[in-house]
């Protein structure tokens, strides 16, 4: 929808996947985190109200293609071939893939190659293992969330879970039996998705998020929602 479209509606809707502390997860049953705080700064600029629907996250970048939503935030990295699909935002977080390990289990990162790692399917986790080093289909094993990933980690099923930095580090403040290897596998950056050629509801998300990083709200966010 174009602007003016979402000011007839009165509604912003936002496609994430809310799996995702501290970007977004449900809380109360209620979706809450960094990227809801975010869409209601905007959805206040513009004298509007958000709606959050949650969906895989891998769907998230073809259902803001085909008009679904008025904007995907999702923690969303920007990449080549996402924006052959969409148009993104100015980046408003800086990020990278992480390592996390069961707790005594000694599996270092360049191990990875041989390694068996969970991932969320659909994420620049899964890419950095198949694209970057190659690892065949057996070796990698697609979950719909991090958490799930994790569960199996713990269980033993897997040598290690990759997964965005805060993401991860949310995980292991979780879960005493994990680890995190401290050392950034990628380099990554996040913005918010829009159907191609939206350029009226891009420029307005563009200015909230401006003002919101002036203002260090983003910085604020994310250490509200770590404490989560
Ligand atoms: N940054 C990664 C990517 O874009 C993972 C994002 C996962 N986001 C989520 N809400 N589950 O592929």
């Amino acid at each position: 929808p174009t602007l003016e479209q979402v000011k007839k509606d009165g509604e912003l809707v936002m496609l994430t996947n809310a799996a995702f502390p501290p970007f977004e997860y449900v809380e109360n049953n209620e979706f809450v985190g960094v990227d809801v705080d975010i869409a209601n700064e905007i959805a206040k600029d513009l004298g509007v109200k958000v709606k959050v629907v949650n969906m895989d996250f891998d769907g998230i970048v073809d259902a803001v293609k085909s008009g679904k939503g008025s904007f995907g935030a999702a923690g969303i990295t920007i990449k080549p071939d996402r924006l052959d699909k969409v148009d993104f935002s100015i980046e408003y977080v800086k990020s990278s893939q992480y390592l996390i390990i069961k707790k005594g289990s000694g599996v270092t990162a360049d191990q990875i190659p041989n390694l068996t790692i969970g991932v969320q399917a659909g994420t620049t986790g899964e890419f950095f293992c198949v694209d970057d080093n190659a690892m065949a289909e057996d070796q990698v094993k697609k979950y719909k969330t991090a958490l799930e990933a994790a569960n199996d980690l713990k269980n033993g099923r897997l040598d290690g879970v990759i997964v965005d930095q805060l993401p991860a580090e949310s995980i292991v403040a979780k879960n005493s039996d994990l680890e995190l290897i401290p050392e950034a596998l990628t380099e990554e950056s996040y913005a918010i998705a829009v159907q191609k050629g939206n350029t009226t509801l891009l420029d307005a998300i563009n200015t909230t998020l401006q003002r919101l990083m002036d203002e260090g709200k983003i910085d604020e966010y994310v250490l509200k929602h770590m404490g989560a």
